[in-house]
């Protein structure tokens, strides 16, 4: 701590030797110690998180990833609850999970076919946009617009009687 405090003092009076403004230091310290400077909202993907894998996340019971999928979400987890509204979706292993227009859930491959980058839902379009080239796909995984030539591998999803778990699987 203290070796720090002399190195920042260091550091800053180094800079200030240089004609920098106090914003300019700022920059510069922000720089050096990230989470001092972090604005809190870090979330590169608003409306989704990257949960996956096998039965290892909070809130996701079952299989995610590569073939055979079939898992089920906890509604009820901080994690997931966001899908009891509509127009949310979340990643879930190599698979977007939305609450569609209408109140419907959907479940597709959240690969674009395109280049592999995650697709989102937008509610507006009721589609799946890729947001590197602009692809849209309908949601029953079929070509809206390209470059995408092929479309997404669509799941199937089914919630539970008290609507607080949603299953998807192949
Ligand atoms: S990666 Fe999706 S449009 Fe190119």
């Amino acid at each position: 701590m203290e070796i720090n405090e002399k190195e920042t003092l260091k550091r800053g009076e180094f800079l200030r030797s240089l004609g920098l403004s106090t914003s300019a230091l700022m920059a510069f310290y922000c720089m050096g110690t990230l989470t001092a400077c972090s604005s809190g909202d870090d979330d590169p993907q608003p409306g989704g998180n990257n949960n996956g894998g096998t039965g290892s996340t909070a809130g996701l019971t079952g299989k995610a990833t590569g073939s055979s999928i079939d898992f089920t979400l906890d509604l009820t987890n901080s994690n997931y609850n966001k899908l009891k509204t509509e127009g949310q979706f979340v990643i879930a292993g190599d698979v977007i999970v939305a609450l569609a227009s209408g109140n419907k859930y959907v479940a597709l491959s959240k690969r674009c076919t395109h280049e592999g980058t995650n697709v989102q839902y937008r509610l507006a379009q009721n589609d799946m946009y890729c947001s590197n080239h602009m692809s849209a796909f309908n949601l029953d995984g079929t070509v809206k617009q390209s470059p995408a030539a092929s479309p997404l591998k669509v799941y199937k999803t089914e919630l539970s009687q008290n609507g607080n778990s949603l299953r998807v699987y192949e």
